[in-house]
């Protein structure tokens, strides 16, 4: 008799973002002739910038010869993109990356789930509360969940609650843990850390052994100055943190695919008598045994924005995303609601005033015909927020906070 993995079973019937689709499908059904304005989903919708589309017209007509015609590529990435992360990315920041510690993938969601495979099931996780969901989902799937609790939480996770209350500055955990994940820019908050903040956090790694898992998805729309681009900045993070970036929010690849991650070779875990694993190798068998490479053509378009034509396209992008925010941030904020974030992140999360989000979105969804995210099905202390994100036109922008 075929077993089925049940911690499957443990979970919500449904991933947030398929939720929230399948609200607004049932609402559009009902109302076909509804105006609706998505700022749920962080889906951009600005086009690729022009270099990655001249570089990928380029990578396809070498396809076609078979001179210049690629197979399987190396599954961590080609030489050309990997070079550019280390010179671009990471060289200007002070940080010494080499390029076998960077591994090209199709997502930072992909990486950021599949990380599990490759941590003991004993680990002791801890997230900040509210927090993307594919963090929690995926320990649950691999069985380090325990047992889902009426609040939302599950048993064996440890939640660190991160809102208005303590300024969004999560406090480092009371227990004994050892992998945390931190998104910095924050999603959903969309708020950051000061370079101060997020030392006590590589100190509590370097002190207590454990990893932290370091989700860098919105680097690119950092705007303040001590907030750091990088965990690496932080001395002693190489030993233990793994970053994860995208290209999807900074350059338009949400439907591309294209990301990174960085394993650095002094980052360690313990077997169970304390022996050294060095984790670049492990991740690296594993992505040579389960994955095939991201496509050639999708990394010539990625290397395409370190030009210095590329360099500013993609800062037009962000810049107007960034108008967005502002749109947002000032629009709520004159309408009396309480908001944060949008200054280093696409993310705007907001107050309510409602006790229940779910509630609010059905509101802003049938009454407004906006869709938002529920700041709780982020976690129990997203309750009474609101996430909305700056990535639609500025002209559908507008519209929605004058609807408001
Ligand atoms: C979000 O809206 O939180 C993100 O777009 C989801 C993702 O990147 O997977």
């Amino acid at each position: 008799m075929i077993q089925i993995n049940e911690h499957f079973a443990e979970l919500p019937q449904s991933y947030l973002f398929t939720e929230i689709a399948r609200r607004v499908k049932k609402y559009q059904e009902k109302h076909p002739a509804a105006d609706i304005i998505k700022m749920g989903i962080g889906d951009v919708t600005l086009p690729l910038p022009k270099v990655c589309i001249e570089a990928m017209h380029k990578a396809v007509d070498e396809m076609a010869y078979k001179e210049t015609f690629r197979g399987y590529g190396p599954e961590q990435g080609y030489a050309f993109l990997q070079e550019k992360i280390r010179d671009f990315d990471f060289k200007p920041l002070g940080v010494n990356i080499e390029t076998d510690e960077i591994f090209v993938s199709d997502g930072a969601k992909s990486d950021t789930g599949n990380i599990v495979d490759i941590l003991g099931i004993d680990n002791k996780i801890a997230v900040t509360d509210p927090v993307y969901p594919v963090y929690v989902d995926t320990n649950v799937m691999s069985g380090r969940g325990g047992k889902l609790l009426e609040n939302g939480c599950w048993s064996n996770i440890v939640y660190l609650p991160t809102n208005s209350e303590n300024g969004f500055v999560p406090e480092l955990p009371k227990e004994e843990v050892s992998v945390i994940y931190l998104c910095f820019p924050n999603n959903p908050t969309g708020t950051a850390l000061t370079r101060e903040q997020l030392k006590p956090w590589v100190d509590y790694a370097l002190q207590h052994k454990a990893l932290i898992l370091f989700d860098a998805a919105y680097e690119a729309f950092i705007t303040e100055k001590d907030v750091p681009h990088s965990i690496y900045e932080i001395p002693g993070a190489e030993e233990v943190a793994i970053e994860f970036r995208s290209y999807s929010k900074t350059a338009g690849f949400t439907g591309t695919r294209c990301s990174y991650t960085v394993v650095p070779k002094s980052c360690k875990a313990y077997g169970k008598n304390g022996e050294v694993y060095y984790l670049n190798g492990f991740w690296k068998r594993r992505q040579c045994t389960k994955f095939n490479g991201t496509p050639y053509i999708i990394q010539r378009a990625a290397e395409a924005i370190y030009s210095a034509e590329g360099q500013q396209q993609v800062a037009d992008i962000i810049n107007y995303y960034h108008e967005n925010a502002g749109i947002i941030r000032a629009g709520l904020s004159q309408k009396g609601f309480e908001v944060f974030g949008g200054v280093n992140s696409p993310y705007i999360w907001f107050k309510t005033g409602e006790k229940d989000s779910w509630k609010f979105f059905d509101y802003l969804l049938e009454e407004k015909n906006i869709v938002t995210t529920p700041g709780v099905g982020f976690g129990p202390s997203g309750q009474g927020y609101i996430r909305m994100t700056a990535f639609n036109t500025n002209e559908r922008t507008l519209e929605a906070i004058e609807r408001i």
